[in-house]
C-alpha cells in the first residue's frame, strides 16, 4: 500500500469511528441543560392543557350537571388535548393505572417506569415539581403528575354511592363499562400527563 492510500484509508476509518461515537452519544445521552429545557417546555404545555380541560369541564358541569359533563368529557376530552398537541406539535396523553378511558392505560415499559417514579415523588414533600423526562430510543417523553386536586373531581372520581350521584354513575357506566377511575380521595395521584416531545 502506498503512503497516500494508507493515509486515505486511515482517514476514512478515523472519520467513521468519530461519527459512530458521536452518534452513539447523541442517541444515549441527553445533556442536563437539554433535560431542563424539556422539563420547562413540558410543564408549560401540560399546564396549558390542564387549564383548557378544567375550563371546559367546569363549564359543562354548570350547563349540564356532572352527569351531562361525563358525556361532554366522553366526546371532548381527547379532541381538547389533541388541539393543544397540534398547537405545540407534540403528542399529549393522560394515563392512569386506574383508567376510565381504555386508551389511557399504562402499557409501555417507559410508561410503567414513569408511573413508579411519579408515585415515589408524590410521597416526597421535598420534591415540589412531580415531573420527569425519559428517553426511549430517539424519543423523549415528559411526564407530570395529575393529583386529584379539588373537591369537584370527586363528583366523577370519588367514592361510588358517596361522592358520585346515581345519575352520574349511570352516565359513567354507560360510556365506560370497564371504568376503574373511582374511589379516589383529595390529594391522591389520579393520573399523569405524557407528552412526546419534538
Ligand atoms: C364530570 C365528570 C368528571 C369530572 C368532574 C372530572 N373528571 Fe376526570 N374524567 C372524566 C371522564 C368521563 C374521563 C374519561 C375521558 C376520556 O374519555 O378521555 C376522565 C378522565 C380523566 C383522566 C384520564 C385518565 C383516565 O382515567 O382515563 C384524568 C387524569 C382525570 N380524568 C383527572 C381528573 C381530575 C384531576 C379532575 C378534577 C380536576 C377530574 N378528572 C374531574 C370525568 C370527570
Amino acid at each position: 500500500m502506498s503512503v497516500r492510500v494508507r493515509f486515505i484509508t486511515l482517514s476514512v476509518i478515523g472519520t467513521l469511528l468519530i461519527t459512530t461515537v458521536a452518534c452513539k452519544n447523541n442517541a444515549e445521552l441527553m445533556s442536563e441543560s437539554q433535560r431542563q429545557e424539556y422539563l420547562t417546555e413540558g410543564d408549560s404545555i401540560a399546564t396549558e392543557a390542564q387549564r383548557i380541560l378544567l375550563m371546559n369541564v367546569s363549564q359543562a358541569i354548570q350547563n349540564a350537571g356532572p352527569a351531562g359533563a361525563v358525556d361532554f368529557c366522553n366526546v371532548h376530552a381527547m379532541p381538547l388535548t389533541d388541539s393543544v398537541s397540534a398547537m405545540h406539535k407534540v403528542n399529549i396523553q393522560r394515563l392512569s393505572d386506574k383508567n376510565r378511558n381504555p386508551e389511557n392505560a399504562i402499557i409501555s415499559e417507559t410508561d410503567k417506569e414513569a408511573w413508579l417514579q411519579i408515585k415515589t415523588m408524590m410521597k416526597d414533600t421535598a420534591v415540589k415539581q412531580k415531573q420527569l423526562v425519559l428517553q426511549q430510543g430517539s424519543s423523549i417523553y415528559y411526564y407530570k403528575a395529575i393529583p386529584l386536586g379539588m373537591p369537584a373531581c370527586l363528583s366523577c372520581h370519588g367514592v361510588k354511592g358517596e361522592n358520585i350521584l346515581p345519575e352520574t354513575q349511570q352516565a359513567i357506566n354507560s360510556k365506560y363499562p370497564d371504568d376503574k377511575a373511582t374511589g379516589y380521595s383529595i390529594g391522591e395521584l389520579r393520573g399523569v400527563w405524557k407528552i412526546k416531545m419534538n
